[in-house]
C-alpha cells in the first residue's frame, strides 16, 4: 500500500512544479505580449510608409506619363523643336522611368515587410491566447490540488484508523464469545451434567435407600439454584437489562455489589451530580469500561479495596476507578507489541469513540487509578 506520507510528498511536489510552470508560462506570456506590442508598432510604421510611398509612386507615375507624352510630342514635331529640346525631353523621360522603377521596387519591399509583420502578429496573438488558456487551466489544477488533495494523507490515515478500529472490534467480539463459551462450559454446563448424574443416582436410591432421597434432593435443589445463578450472571454480563431499564448508576451498583460478594474485594461506587439517562451506546460503553477495569482489579491487582467514583455534570462525565493493589507500569504494557490482552486497549478505544479522554496512573507497588472523561 502507498504510504500516506509518500502520497503527501508526491502531491506537494506536483503542486510545486505546477507553481513553477505557472511562473514560467507567465514569463513567456509577458515576453510574448511585449513582442506583440513592439511588432504592432513596427507594423503601424511600415503601413504608414507604404501609404506614403504609394502616394509618391502615384504622383511620380503621373509626372512620368507627362514626360513621356512630352517626349512623343517633341519627337513628332522635330521641325518645331531644336535638337537640344529633344535631348532634354528624352533625358527627363528616362530619368523619371528609372526613378519610378526604384520607387516601385521600394514599394514592393515594404509591402512584403508589412505582410510578414502581419503574419507574425497573428502568430503571436495565437500564442498569447494559448498561453493564457494554459495559465487558467494550470490555475484550476493548482486550486484543485491545494484545496482538495492537501489533506489527503490525513484522510487516508483516518480511513486506516477506522479500518484498524473495525479489526479490533471484531477481535474483541471474538474474545467476548470465547469468554462466554468458557463461562457456560465451566459453570452451568458442568453443573447441568452434575445434576443429570445426581438425578440418576436419586432414582436408584429410591429403591435402595428411600430415606436418603430427601437429603439428596435438597442437594440437587442447591445445584439447580447455583446453575440458575450462574446463568443469570452470564446473562447480566452479556447485557445487563437493568442498564436498559434503569440506567448506568443502578447497573453499576448492582455489578459492584456482585463483584464485592464474588471476589471478597471491598468495592464501592460513589456518585456525584445529577443522574440523567445517557444515549444507550454511551451507557453500555461506560459500563463496559468499568467492568473491564474491575476485571483487571480482580485478575491482576491483588487489591483489598477498589473505589469507583463517578461524576455527572451537564457537559461531561468523569469516572475514576482506584485500587490499592500492586500496580504496574502502563508504558511497558502499552508498548509491547503482539500482546494477547485487549482489556486496556478496548477501554481506551471505547472512550475514544465517545471522543473522551482516557488515562492510566499506576506504579508498581502503588495501586492503579484509571480516569476517563467523556463529553456529554
Ligand atoms: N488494576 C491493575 N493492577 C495491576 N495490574 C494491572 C491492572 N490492570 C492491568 N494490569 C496489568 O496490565 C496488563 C494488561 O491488562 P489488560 O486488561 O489489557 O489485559 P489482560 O487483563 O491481561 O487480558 P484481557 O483483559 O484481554 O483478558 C495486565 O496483564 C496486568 O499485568
Ligand atoms: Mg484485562
Amino acid at each position: 500500500m502507498l504510504e500516506a506520507s509518500k502520497l503527501d510528498k508526491i502531491i506537494n511536489d506536483i503542486i510545486f512544479y505546477i507553481k513553477k510552470s505557472q511562473e514560467q508560462i507567465y514569463d513567456i506570456t509577458e515576453n510574448t505580449r511585449s513582442e506583440y506590442v513592439h511588432i504592432k508598432e513596427e507594423l503601424e510604421k511600415v503601413k504608414l510608409s507604404v501609404t506614403q510611398l504609394i502616394d509618391r509612386v502615384d504622383k511620380l507615375s503621373i509626372r512620368e506619363k507627362k514626360a513621356r507624352l512630352h517626349l512623343m510630342e517633341v519627337s513628332r514635331n522635330f521641325n518645331r523643336y531644336t535638337e537640344n529640346d529633344i535631348k532634354r525631353a528624352y533625358d527627363r523621360a528616362q530619368k523619371m522611368q528609372v526613378e519610378l522603377a526604384i520607387l516601385r521596387g521600394q514599394e514592393q519591399v515594404l509591402r512584403d515587410k508589412r505582410n510578414d509583420l502581419e503574419r507574425s502578429l497573428r502568430r503571436l496573438q495565437d500564442m498569447l491566447g494559448k498561453a493564457e488558456n494554459m495559465m487558467s487551466h494550470l490555475g484550476v489544477v493548482f486550486n484543485y490540488l491545494s484545496e482538495n488533495m492537501a489533506s489527503i494523507s490525513s484522510q487516508i490515515e483516518e480511513l486506516h484508523k477506522i479500518q484498524q478500529l473495525g479489526i479490533s472490534i471484531i477481535k474483541a467480539q471474538e474474545e467476548e464469545r470465547k469468554r462466554v463459551a468458557r463461562e457456560i462450559h465451566d459453570g452451568p454446563a458442568q453443573l447441568l451434567a452434575n445434576i443429570v448424574m445426581r438425578a440418576e443416582y436419586i432414582l436408584k436410591l429410591m429403591n435402595v435407600n428411600p430415606g436418603a432421597v430427601k437429603e439428596e434432593l435438597t442437594n440437587l435443589q442447591q445445584l439447580v439454584r447455583q446453575s440458575l445463578q450462574d446463568v443469570r450472571k452470564i446473562i447480566f454480563d452479556l447485557r445487563p437489562m437493568v442498564l436498559d431499564d434503569l440506567g448506568l448508576v443502578p447497573a453499576l451498583n448492582r455489578y459492584i455489589e456482585d463483584f464485592k460478594n464474588q471476589y471478597k474485594i471491598n468495592a464501592e461506587l460513589v456518585f456525584f451530580g445529577k443522574q440523567e439517562r445517557l444515549p444507550p451506546a454511551t451507557e453500555i460503553a461506560l459500563f463496559r469500561v468499568v467492568q473491564e477495569a474491575l476485571n483487571n482489579v480482580h485478575k491482576h491487582a491483588r487489591a483489598g479495596q477498589v473505589l469507583v467514583k463517578m461524576e455527572q455534570l451537564s457537559d461531561k462525565i468523569t469516572i475514576r476507578i482506584k485500587d490499592d493493589g500492586r500496580g504496574f507500569d502502563p508504558a511497558s504494557i502499552e508498548q509491547s507489541k503482539d500482546r494477547e490482552c485487549y482489556g486496556l486497549i478496548n477501554m481506551r478505544e471505547r472512550v475514544q469513540i465517545l471522543k473522551g479522554e482516557f488515562k492510566i496512573n499506576s506504579l508498581p507497588g502503588k495501586g492503579t487509578v484509571i480516569t476517563l472523561t467523556i463529553p456529554v
